[in-house]
């Protein structure tokens, strides 16, 4: 940190007390979904305007914040193993201050502090905007402090917040899930689903737009249900189509059951910028388990959902999430789960064996299946969808694709970006294309990622 404080540089706090940052760094240690690394980005933005620097490493921090989430296996030991690798750190340096974010933090709350004695504050998911505040409580005050409240009433009316979004970024549309699937904590972390209004939207798209943006993925947990007024989904998808000069368009996480025809034909229509690609979890091939999960589709009706998508979209990808081993899952079950990888014809899937949450109603399902038994099935899965998704993914070889450069590659001379399927592509070429679209012939087709050449 720099020694010297330059106490005019800002004429606004001239004469003031100095901000809370001034000379200290923040480090701020992510984990979990897009929501979190753009609450992340939040908080680096609100921590500068109070002058904290932001670090790369915890060392060189006073100011360290774990954003972390819980959607499985033990968050709380995640958590509380990082805390402790900052030990040494902070007896060096008795300025510094540990504080929780996150789906951790609103879930446990004082808890944490009870249980970790070096973490001086836990803040909860709702409470983002107000870190800053009680940031500079732990330094005015010293003390613990725990502000979890949700803010069940308040509109959802934030401006994005990014520090450097790049070519390719997310903007959050909805906040928050109201499905309360059985095994999912969610609901419990982030609290009721709210919408933005979609004039905030439309005016965060096009201020992106004008600071180099030229992709978009509107985030939510459930970004179908998305209303405001009297604009849904598929139409707020075709006015960031429509009404600003965003060149593609993406959008995470959809729910099977509020997928309709309308949302289909709105892509369809606007094909030139809406992306061909569906992120559309189906968590169990079985309808039984299906409907243990609260998640309100069969497996008949989900398969006719990517039909009818099918249909309706010209060469649309799909990828999904699967839990297996499910409280009560059998063997039989579990093979429906296999054979559905196979009809949807997924060439990407994250699947993840089964971890009780706590709140959740599947946590106290009686007939929890043995750790061995989850992950010999998760093992399965992976074997099984390798062996059709290698197959699969050959078709792509020799055709050529649309590929919008997002950053230089790791491997020398190398570019990387993503095509309009969303499959992610390296090829050689000059740095000077990133946020350009370009013809690359695909060389190389692996599940995960694909080889090419720039077609010049
Ligand atoms: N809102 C999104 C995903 C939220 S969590 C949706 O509805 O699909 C991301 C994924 O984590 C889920 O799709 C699910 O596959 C997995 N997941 C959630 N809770 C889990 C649990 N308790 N055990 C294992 N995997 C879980
Ligand atoms: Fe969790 Fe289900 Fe909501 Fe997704 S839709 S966040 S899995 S409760
Ligand atoms: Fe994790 Fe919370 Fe996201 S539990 S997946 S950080 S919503």
């Amino acid at each position: 940190m720099a020694d010297t404080v330059e106490t005019t540089a800002n004429p606004e706090s001239a004469n003031q007390t100095p901000k809370t940052g001034e000379g200290r760094g923040v480090y701020i240690s992510t984990y979990g979904c897009q929501m979190n690394v753009n609450d992340t980005e939040r908080m680096y933005s609100l921590l500068e305007m109070q002058n904290f620097e932001p670090v790369k490493t915890p060392e060189e921090a006073d100011l360290i914040i774990i954003n972390s989430c819980s959607v499985r296996e033990k968050p709380v030991h995640k958590v509380m193993s990082e805390v402790g690798t900052f030990r040494k750190m902070k007896e060096k340096n008795p300025d510094m201050r540990i504080g929780i974010g996150g789906c951790v933090g609103q879930q446990e709350k004082e808890n944490l502090i009870k249980s970790q004695p070096l973490i001086d504050f836990v803040f909860g998911t709702d409470q983002i905007d107000n870190l800053p505040n009680l940031v500079a409580k732990t330094y005015s005050e010293g003390g613990k402090h725990v502000n979890a409240k949700f803010e069940h009433r308040a509109p959802y009316n934030i401006d994005t917040l990014v520090r450097n979004p790049g070519v390719a970024t997310f903007v959050n549309i909805t906040k928050g899930c109201d499905n309360f699937c059985t095994f999912c904590v969610v609901p419990y972390t982030r609290g009721r689903e709210k919408s933005r209004p979609y004039d905030h939207i439309l005016k965060d798209v096009r201020e992106l737009v004008t600071r180099g943006v030229k992709e978009v993925t509107l985030l939510g947990q459930n970004v179908n249900s998305y209303g405001d007024r009297d604009v849904d989904f598929a139409e707020l998808l075709q006015k960031v189509a429509r009404e600003t000069d965003i060149e593609r368009i993406r959008f995470t996480t959809s729910h099977p059951k509020d997928f309709n025809q309308k949302l289909a034909d709105t892509m369809a229509a606007n094909g030139d910028k809406v992306m061909e690609y569906i992120h559309l979890p189906f968590q169990s091939g079985n309808t039984r388990i299906l409907e243990r999960m609260n998640r309100n589709y069969t497996r008949e009706e989900y398969l006719e959902k990517i039909a009818m998508l099918k249909r309706t979209i010209p060469n649309v990808v799909f990828s999904t999430d699967i839990i297996v081993g499910f409280p009560g899952e059998t063997e039989e079950e579990f093979q429906d789960t296999i054979s559905m990888c196979q009809e949807g014809g997924f060439e990407t899937i994250f699947a993840f064996a089964y971890s009780p949450r706590p709140f959740t109603k599947a946590a106290k399902f009686e007939d929890q299946l043995p750790e061995d038994v989850k992950f010999d099935r998760l093992n399965r899965l992976f074997e099984a969808h390798d062996k059709m998704a290698f197959e699969w993914v050959k078709k792509y070889e020799g055709q050529t694709m649309k590929i919008l450069v997002e950053q230089v590659d790791r491997e020398h001379g190398k570019i990387q970006g993503r095509s309009t399927s969303n499959k992610l592509v390296h090829f050689m070429g000059s740095p000077d294309l990133i946020g350009k679209t370009v013809d690359v012939r695909i060389t190389k087709a692996f599940p995960a990622v694909f080889r090419g050449e720039l077609i010049q």
